[in-house]
């Protein structure tokens, strides 16, 4: 189902590990719809991912970066430009670790060392990624940045940890960036809040199955899919959607706006009938 919205259009895309990643899944439509790109990842997994075998579909270069390190930023930039030819019209962050969610650490007891590379890597990361590109006068004019979130920034997920802070941090970068890069380039930023997905920062999460299962009984059209949540992110690429920026945007089957559903609560009282 390509249509060429991106054609022509040049962007970097963050956070593809493995098939199951949502950034692997915009790799390919965004190839589909003739965009040109690189892709990037923390230099440890490159080791342990396959985002090689994804360069190779995609035909894209990789340039290894840690996204909290602003040299590694500045190298990304740069080099993305000059392997495309010049200015850049997207940029996907799509980048999630908590080491306390990794080490099981309960919310009421976090390291707080672990609780700062959780906003680092997951947060403070979209603020460095924006600040190089507006430093190094990256982006080009209507260019899309997007940033992907969890529902868990504005409603408590307990599981979700410190995961929730670090969201809702990510959030308000997106809004507060989005203001000083629109007036300043008309780029626009914005966060796609998505579903509950069957990805490896997805199912780090406690008891990730029985909630993947409850957010698609609530969901009136079930979860949205990690390819769905692809496709979202290249209509915010592409130039149909230009005045869109500074906002929050739910991918994730109507769950946001529900309160019960039948669906769920049928399988409550199936439970207490048991
Ligand atoms: N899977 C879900 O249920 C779900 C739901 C809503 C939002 N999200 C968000 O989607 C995004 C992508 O996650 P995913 O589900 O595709 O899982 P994923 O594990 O495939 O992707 C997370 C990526 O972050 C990268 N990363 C970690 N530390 C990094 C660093 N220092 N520098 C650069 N990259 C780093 C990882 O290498 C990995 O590629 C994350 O922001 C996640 O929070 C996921």
């Amino acid at each position: 189902m390509a249509n060429n919205l991106l054609q022509g259009k040049r962007g970097i895309i963050f956070g593809a590990l493995d098939e199951k990643s949502i950034a692997w899944k915009v790799a390919l439509r965004a190839k589909e719809e003739g965009a040109a790109f690189t892709l990037t990842n923390a230099p440890v997994a490159m080791r342990l991912g396959q985002i090689k075998e994804l360069a190779g579909i995609c035909q894209a270069e990789v340039i290894a970066a840690d996204a909290t390190q602003e040299t590694d930023l500045e190298n990304l930039f740069r080099q993305s430009m000059e392997i495309l030819g010049g200015g850049l019209d997207f940029v996907l962050h799509s980048i999630g670790m908590s080491p306390n969610v990794r080490k099981k650490r309960p919310y009421t007891d976090l390291n707080y060392q672990f609780y700062a590379q959780t906003v680092d890597v997951s947060a403070m990361s979209l603020h460095k990624t924006l600040q190089t590109a507006y430093k190094l006068n990256a982006l080009n004019e209507w260019a899309s940045v997007v940033g992907l979130t969890y529902i868990a920034a504005q409603r408590t997920f307990p599981d979700y940890n410190d995961m929730a802070d670090a969201k809702a941090m990510l959030e308000s970068i997106a809004r507060t960036f989005g203001y000083y890069y629109g007036t300043h380039k008309k780029v626009r930023v914005n966060t796609i809040s998505q579903s509950p997905t069957i990805t490896t920062a997805g199912t780090g999460i406690k008891g990730f199955d029985a909630f993947f299962d409850y957010a698609d009984k609530m969901s009136p059209l079930g979860n949205a899919p990690a390819e769905a949540c692809a496709d979202y992110c290249i209509t915010l690429f592409s130039d149909l959607t230009r005045y869109v920026t500074m906002q929050n945007l739910f991918h994730d089957g109507g769950f946001s706006s529900m309160g019960m559903s039948p669906a769920f609560m049928e399988l409550l009282q199936k439970n207490q009938e048991e």
